[in-house]
């Protein structure tokens, strides 16, 4: 007889999820977690104290340049780096230590150390081999490497290295233009570092509306970034604690140099499943590395199922979280299912971008009839009165029916603004749904309901 009815391997935000949802519904589970914390890369070294840093380093730009503005005047506050990281280790240790709690509540047991799966059915751990009906592996994934570029976590560091620098950098080059690159590069030139990104593409944050990346880039720069774009970088070098990233411009091959106290790598992540056993036990995976899963979170090898970053789909804490919760309901015989068609994505940059659904470029390639409601945060006086009218609304509905088929934001709180359209669409809402929604005044969420508005007869405030 198994220990277990289901071992969930990783405890990140899929993984947790998972074997929560699993306790609930009845199943005998543990989880396997190597990491002295539970949470993951989420919880521990990612989305957790990024935020924290995001909002501080935020309050310090409030103070610096807004508020003068309204008479809040006197000594503005400097920067105690160590108590910034103290802060932050804080803001993960309730945190991680509330993921503890709610084992302890749902009678999960934590199996510590780090699994492989010898078979189908078992899982050891050190010299212990545990046994389970079901398997879920969501061991998430890991910083991808550059070639040339070797990461110390010091001089050059990846995403994990950059929230817990020995010191606050003059200069920081940080290479990709992705979501890591853009929220750490704001903060650290928030905090004072001179910050030069290094995009291999023509664009920011690939993927995303072309409108958005525009304006995104154009408030970036505003805020003082400074961007290289359409350079591959060739490599890093460190010499007396200065790094030197050489580069090569696209259009004419041209190479160059820049030299930074600090080189942040974010130039993708990869799944992290070395270890697990996988070849041996013959798991399939994709050409990119992924545990492949037949849509039903199960791979190949029957009891043995996958979710999250290790699986295909966008690397996104909250998808892997829906992952989580569904896989657990079909090993308890329930129907899960995650649409993937509604899966917000949200930089936490200042101001905040948010999109769920189809780009505007996506359905032109698509050939379909569609309309345009857009809405400027100047028109609106919330936004106004918080220093906070960069960016817009735009929602994007079908030309005959009115169904919203995407929406993207970019402004004040555009992570939550975003839901009220997640919820419409998984609903299968028109924007006239949303429009003839009462929208409490003076809020934010107001530029949604005039870009709705906009998309029909036309918005009020502009
Ligand atoms: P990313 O895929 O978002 O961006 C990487 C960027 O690096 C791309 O723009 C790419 O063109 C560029 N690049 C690649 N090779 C290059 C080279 N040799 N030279 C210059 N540029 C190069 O990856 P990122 O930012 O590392 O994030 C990894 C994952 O973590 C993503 O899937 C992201 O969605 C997820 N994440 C999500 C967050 C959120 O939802 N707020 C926060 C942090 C990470």
């Amino acid at each position: 007889m198994a220990n277990y009815d289901l071992i969930v391997i990783g405890a990140g935000p899929g993984g947790y999820v998972c074997a929560i949802r699993a306790a609930q519904l009845g199943l005998k589970t543990a989880v396997v977690e190597g990491r002295e914390t539970l949470g993951g890369t989420c919880l521990n070294i990612g989305c957790i104290p990024s935020k924290a840093l995001l909002h501080a380093s935020h309050q310090l730009h409030e103070a610096e340049h807004n508020f003068a503005k309204m008479g809040l005047v006197g000594k503005s506050p400097s920067v105690d780096w160590k108590q910034m990281l103290a802060y932050k280790d804080d803001v993960i240790g309730s945190n991680t230590s509330g993921i503890e709690f709610l084992f302890k509540k749902n009678k999960i047991d934590w199996i510590k150390g780090w699994a492989t799966i010898p078979a189908a059915g078992q899982v050891k751990v050190g010299d212990e081999v545990h046994t389970a009906k079901s398997i879920v592996i969501a061991t998430g994934s890991e910083p991808s490497s550059l070639p040339g570029v070797e990461v110390d976590e010091k001089s050059v560091v990846s995403s994990t290295g950059a929230l817990t620098l020995a010191k606050i950098p003059k200069s920081m080059v940080v290479i990709g233009a992705g979501v890591i690159g853009l929220e750490l590069g704001s903060v650290y030139k928030r905090l004072g570092a001179e910050v030069t990104v290094i995009e291999y593409l023509d664009v920011i944050t690939p993927g995303m509306d072309a409108e958005v990346q525009k304006t995104f880039k154009r408030l970036l720069e505003k805020q003082g970034l400074k961007f290289t774009m359409g350079a591959a970088v060739q490599g890093v070098t460190v010499k007396g604690g200065k790094a030197t990233v050489t580069y090569k411009l696209r259009k004419d091959e041209s190479e160059a140099t820049v030299e930074a106290d600090t080189v942040l790598v974010a130039t993708g992540r990869k799944p992290y499943t070395a270890g697990l056993g996988l070849d041996a036990l013959g798991i399939e995976m994709t050409a990119r590395g992924q545990i492949a899963t037949n849509g039903h979170y199960g791979t190949n090898l029957a009891g043995v199922y996958a979710i999250g970053d290790a699986i295909e789909g966008p690397m996104l804490a909250h998808k892997a979280e829906d992952e989580g919760m569904a896989v657990a309901e079909i090993i308890a015989g329930q129907k899960g299912h995650v649409n993937y068609g509604v899966i917000p994505g949200v930089i936490y940059t200042h101001p905040e971008v948010a999109n769920v659904g189809a780009t505007e470029e996506q359905l032109k390639q698509e050939g379909r009839a569609y309309k345009v409601g857009k809405f400027s945060f100047m028109g609106n006086g919330r936004a106004k009165a918080n220093f906070a009218a960069d960016g817009f609304v735009k929602i994007l509905a079908d030309k005959q029916t009115d169904r919203i088929l995407g929406a993207h934001i970019i402004g004040p709180l555009a992570g939550d603004l975003i839901h009220e359209i997640c919820v419409a669409m998984e609903f299968g809402a028109a924007a006239e749904d949303l429009a003839r929604t009462c929208h409490a005044h003076p809020t934010y969420s107001e530029a949604v309901r005039e870009a709705a508005l906009a998309c029909g007869d036309g918005p009020i405030h502009s």
